[in-house]
């Protein structure tokens, strides 16, 4: 059975929230796996901070990832799993090597500004189709990041 014939939505009108969708899903596996890279790689005397930091993001990734592609599937759409295809689709785009706490932070800040123009884009689509699960999951997720947001530009600053 078809999940929208429960739900009511119509998946004529859902093409735009899932293109949105899946787009951030392959953003947001790509950002789980550079976060893996930071919190292993960074180095300095405030190693323990930045480690335990880069690991509360990377869990709080998992977690979104795990809703988008949840999201996708109420949506009747199957999400993406793959690596390869995520990466290829991602606007955010692989990174290594970085140690310096001062080099990672303004690539966080990058990746934030991606992922955050993508939610707000999302709640626009999902807005016009009355898709208000989408909108508050999106919404949900913009609390966090621009709270982080503000973290990190006071750290910067
Ligand atoms: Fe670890």
């Amino acid at each position: 059975m078809n999940v929208l014939d429960i739900t009511g939505l119509k998946a004529e009108n859902l093409n735009e929230v899932v293109k949105g969708l899946e787009l951030l899903l392959a953003n947001l596996q790509v950002h789980y796996a550079n976060l893996r890279g930071y919190h292993w790689h960074v180095k300095g005397k405030d190693f323990a901070v930045h480690h335990e930091r880069f690991e509360k993001m990377y869990d709080d990734v998992a977690d979104k990832i795990d809703v988008v592609a949840e999201r996708l599937l109420q949506l009747g759409v199957q999400p993406e799993n793959r690596y390869s295809v995520s990466l290829a689709k991602s606007e955010i785009k692989e990174t290594t090597g970085f140690t310096s706490p001062e080099a990672i932070l303004p690539e966080i800040v990058k990746t934030y500004k991606t992922l955050i123009a993508l939610e707000r884009s999302i709640i626009e689509q999902a807005g016009e189709v009355n898709d208000e699960v989408t909108l508050a999951i999106m919404s949900d997720f913009l609390v966090g990041q621009e709270k982080d947001a503000w973290f990190l530009a006071s750290i910067l600053s």
